[in-house]
């Protein structure tokens, strides 16, 4: 695998139409590819653990951002959505832990199972409520400021954050 060769590339087709949550799916696919890059060159397993620290660490707060959107929003299937949420979160920290266990690197299978775990969230699951949020007349304006402001209220400081900023 060529290391210029980028793992997950973002296309306009994963847009949910919400500025800063588009920004923070973003970010997600940042962190997977800069994992793969770890990965690529062999950077070692203190670093792809603080990667994968920061990549569990941003969907835990990037989940909760979203799910106190759509609480506002009185979004109609919001048990659904944190419930799906919950089962990806559970799928993330299960691979954390078999990479922490297992002997042999599980490389491979990790990043082909993030990038399609990736996916599920943003197509599968968070394509559902854009359209709903834009029928409902919801105002997001002022969700998306309180949101930056409490993303980095909710990340400042955190040991995740500080790794994936000078990763
Ligand atoms: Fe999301």
């Amino acid at each position: 695998m060529p290391n210029t060769e980028v793992f997950f590339k973002w296309s306009p087709e994963y847009s949910v139409n919400i500025q800063t949550i588009d920004n923070q799916h973003q970010e997600l696919v940042n962190i997977l590819n800069r994992l793969f890059i770890a990965i690529s060159k062999h950077e070692g397993d203190k670093v792809i653990a603080g990667i994968l620290d920061a990549l569990l660490g941003y969907t835990q707060t990037h989940f909760a951002l979203e799910e106190r959107l759509l609480k506002q929003a009185k979004y109609k299937d919001f048990d659904a959505h944190k419930a799906e949420h919950e089962k990806l979160l559970a799928q993330l920290d299960q691979l954390c832990k078999k990479h922490l266990l297992e002997e042999k690197p599980i490389y491979f299978e990790m990043l082909s199972f993030l990038k399609n775990w990736l996916k599920e969230h943003i197509k599968g699951v968070d394509t559902k409520y854009s359209a709903a949020l834009q029928l409902s007349g919801f105002s997001v304006a002022s969700w998306e400021r309180e949101a930056t402001r409490e993303f980095a209220r909710m990340s400042d400081s955190k040991k995740w954050w500080e790794v994936w900023k000078a990763a």
